[in-house]
Formats: C-alpha cells, structure tokens, sequence
C-alpha cells in the first residue's frame, strides 16, 4: 500500500525532466511504476511522492513519525529532534492575543518586551529577535567579521560549519577554518591559538572564534564554565570576540544549574533558539553589545527577516524563555532514564557511554550487525505482534549508517510515561535483534 505524502515538486519537475515526462509517454509511465504520480491541476506543477521515496530523500529523517496514526491505539513517540515541539496552549492562547505593531520600525510592544527580557537573561546590552537561529548565527558572524578577508576559527563538529550550507562563506565572503572538536564538544586551546593568524598580506584576518554549546553533533554536550574561561583568557589576548551558537543554551545552563548570564559572560555573542526544546514555532534571539545589534538589524533585514507585525511570533517566545526554560530540567531527567535503560539492555546490540548524556540528547551505539542503524531505527518504529506490549509504541529516531550512532531527544511531548514506554519497545526490539544472526 502506498501511503501518499504531497510535496510540491515545482523545483524537481522544473528542467529537463519534466518536460520529458510530459512528452515521452513511456517515461512517463515508468515513473509512475516508481511511484510516482503526475499532476494535476491545471497550470500547477504539484505531485505527489510516496513516502517511501520521500524518505529517500530525506535519508537523515528515516524513522519518520509525525506521519504515523496517533489514535488512542498507537502511541507515536517522535524523538527525532526537539525541532518538530509544538507550541503549547498558552502559547497558542499568548500568540491569539498579542499586541503587535511594525517592528521594522521598533514598534512592536511584544517583540521590544522579549527582545528586553532576553537581553537581561543573557546578561547583556541588547537582544535581538530572528526568524531562525540559521539566521541568528549568520547575522552575528558577518557582524562581527565586518571586513572583507575575515577569517573565523570554530570546531569542526559546529552546526554553522555542517549543517548550514557554508553560509557565512557562501553569503559573506567569510572563511571558515576548523579546530578539531573532542568528543566532549570543546576543542584544543593550543590548536586554537596556533591558528590564529599572523599579519601577514598573503592569509586572511582572523576575526573571531566560535563555539556550540549544547554542542549538538557531540550529543549534546554542555561545554565547560573553565574552558569557556580559558578561551575567554585566549581571545583576550588576541583581541578577538567569541560568538556562541547557544541554539540550546538554556540546556546547558539547566544541565550546569547556572543562570544563563553566567555561561555568557565568556561571550560577546549568543544566538538562542526559541523553537527547539523551548517549544515556541519559531524564532531565534540574537544577544551581544548595542552597537552590534544594531549591525546585526541591518544584516537581518537585507536578508529579509525584517518581520513587521512579529509580536504574534514572539509572545510564544516570551513564554519559551520562561515557561518553557523552567521545565527543561525534565527533558533531562527524562533522557537519562532512557539513556541508563538503555545502558541495562544486552550489550552485544547497543552500548550508550551514560557520561556523554548531559542534557535532552541521547546518542548510543548499535553495535550488533545483524541489522543497519536505519532498520534498527525501523523496527522501533513499526508494530510488530511478537513485541507483545500493551499498546501499539512507534518510535522515530535518527540513524546515520555510515556511523553506528543513533541520536533521539527528549522534548516537552515526551513524559516520564513515555520514556517507560520507550524503554519497553527497546528491550523488544534488542531481543528480536539479539535473536538474529550479526
Ligand atoms: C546547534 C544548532 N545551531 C543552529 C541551528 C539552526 O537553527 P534553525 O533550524 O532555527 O535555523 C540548529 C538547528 O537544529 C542547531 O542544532
């Protein structure tokens, strides 16, 4: 049976390809039998692609899970991502009734209130609302590399080196040049400070250092008060200012029980994400000195994140950094009860160092290879009769097979309750697994 998952294909379809499709009937059909099937409407170029070929795609997102029925009869239990939280009813409630005005012109009472609220939290001059915390982290980086020929030192490991598109170099003429990240997410201050370049007309400029914290590729993992003063030590030296990627920064202040403001001293900059496990819809906040917010206001806006009547977005912020911040220490709780449940199951099919769990993230090993990570991630995602549980439990991690990693996060749709069922599919499925031949 095909399940049919409607994606707007206007870019696939655009070129070549669909011309042929549309003259060349035999094609034509051909894709279909691959599962593909055309239009349409009129004048539209919308298709749709069955999800088995949508995951294809997507290979990172195998294990799917907002798709899945959630009925009463199955328990979906999405621990891809704290990305895909929803907002809660107060929110909901908050965003219905905010006040609003333009905020291209500053007149916004709701996102003024947030921006005030954050800048105090963060324990600096100014804040600054964005769409995106992508966002966020490049309006800082080109902020603070003003020049052209700046060069910036961050770990190789960093979201804003893998995962968001080179932007900085790609947008902003800003070259990236990578320290080696240890796996507890800091990297060597000696490698570091040897990269750091000398005046010298032939080598860009170095202009600044940047650091992850949580660091989310290590698997979460809270960056330490004395190295993040150490590095402090070193950027002083060289007169160069740190940005943090805080995407999860109130996680590592939750998991450090420090206020936020504290981690941030060693910091000219943070970005702060307000849509992961804080539950807003969206939205970053940018924190730093006046006279870089307002740099940062310009690059927001020539990138087209100037959001007008924006306060209905942030009046969900404002409850993330409250509401949603004092109710992190949950997730955490909720991660180390999997991550230890884990640790207790047969050791011939997954390994999990508990050391490395320190907020919402969760990476273990699969370490039999009677199956890939991705068929693993499957079976615990598919009902089978023979896991012989109460309810029917799916649930969606994320695997990468060229690794044997996989990575689940604990958010505010996952209660205790649902770690305890998480734990039951995984003691059946490692039991189905420990049965095959490796
Ligand atoms: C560490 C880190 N930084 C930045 C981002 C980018 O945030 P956004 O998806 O809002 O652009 C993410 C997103 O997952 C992230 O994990």
């Amino acid at each position: 049976m095909f399940v049919w998952a409607g994606i707007s294909c206007s870019r696939l379809l655009t070129s070549a390809s669909y011309k042929t499709l549309f003259t060349r009937k035999a094609h034509f059909i051909s894709f279909l039998d691959q599962g593909v099937s055309l239009p349409l409407c009129k004048g539209t170029r919308r298709t749709f692609i069955p999800v088995q070929l949508y995951q294809k795609t997507m290979s990172m997102y195998q294990g799917g899970g907002s798709n899945s029925p959630d009925d009463g009869t199955v328990r979906v239990i999405d621990m891809r991502s704290d990305t895909i939280t929803k907002p809660t009813p107060a929110m909901r409630r908050a965003m219905a009734e905010a006040e609003v005005g333009d905020d291209v012109y500053g007149e916004d009472p709701t996102v003024n209130a947030l921006q005030e609220k954050a800048a105090k939290l963060f324990g600096m001059e100014a804040a600054l609302f964005v769409p995106t915390g992508t966002m966020g982290n490049f309006c800082s980086i080109m902020a603070h590399c003003w020049e052209r020929g700046s060069e910036m030192l961050l770990g190789d490991c960093a979201h804003i080196f893998i995962y968001e598109q080179g932007g900085s170099a790609q947008l902003g003429g800003i070259h990236p040049r990578t320290v080696r990240n240890k796996p507890d997410g800091t990297f060597d201050l000696d490698e570091v400070e040897s990269k750091v370049r000398t005046s010298d007309p032939h080598l860009p400029i170095t202009r600044l250092i940047c650091v992850e914290n949580t660091q989310n590729i290590c698997g979460g993992r809270v960056l330490p008060l004395s190295f993040l003063k150490e590095l402090r030590e070193l950027a002083n030296r060289h007169k160069l200012p740190v940005h943090m990627d805080g995407a999860r920064l109130m996680n590592a202040a939750v998991s450090l029980n420090v206020p936020p403001s504290d981690i941030l001293q060693y910091c000219d900059s943070v970005s702060v994400c307000l849509s992961k496990g804080l539950g807003a819809p969206v939205g970053s906040v940018i924190g730093g000195k006046k006279d870089f917010i307002a740099r940062c206001v310009r690059l927001r806006k020539v990138l087209g994140g100037g959001m007008r009547q924006s306060g209905i977005l942030a009046a969900a912020g404002l409850l993330a950094i409250t509401e949603g911040a004092a109710r992190l220490h949950e997730d955490h709780e909720n991660a180390r009860t999997i991550a230890e449940g884990i640790h207790s199951l047969d050791p011939s099919v997954l390994q999990i160092d508990l050391d490395t769990v320190q907020s919402n993230i969760i990476v273990f090993q699969l370490v039999s290879h009677a199956v890939t990570p991705g068929q693993f991630c499957k079976m615990l995602n598919t009902y089978d009769p023979n896991d012989s549980l109460d309810i029917d439990v799916r649930v969606s991690m994320l695997a990468t097979d060229f690794k044997r990693d996989i990575r689940c996060v604990t958010h505010h749709h996952i209660s205790a309750d649902d770690a305890q069922l998480v734990l039951k599919k995984f003691r059946a499925v490692v039991g189905r697994v420990a049965g095959m031949k490796g």
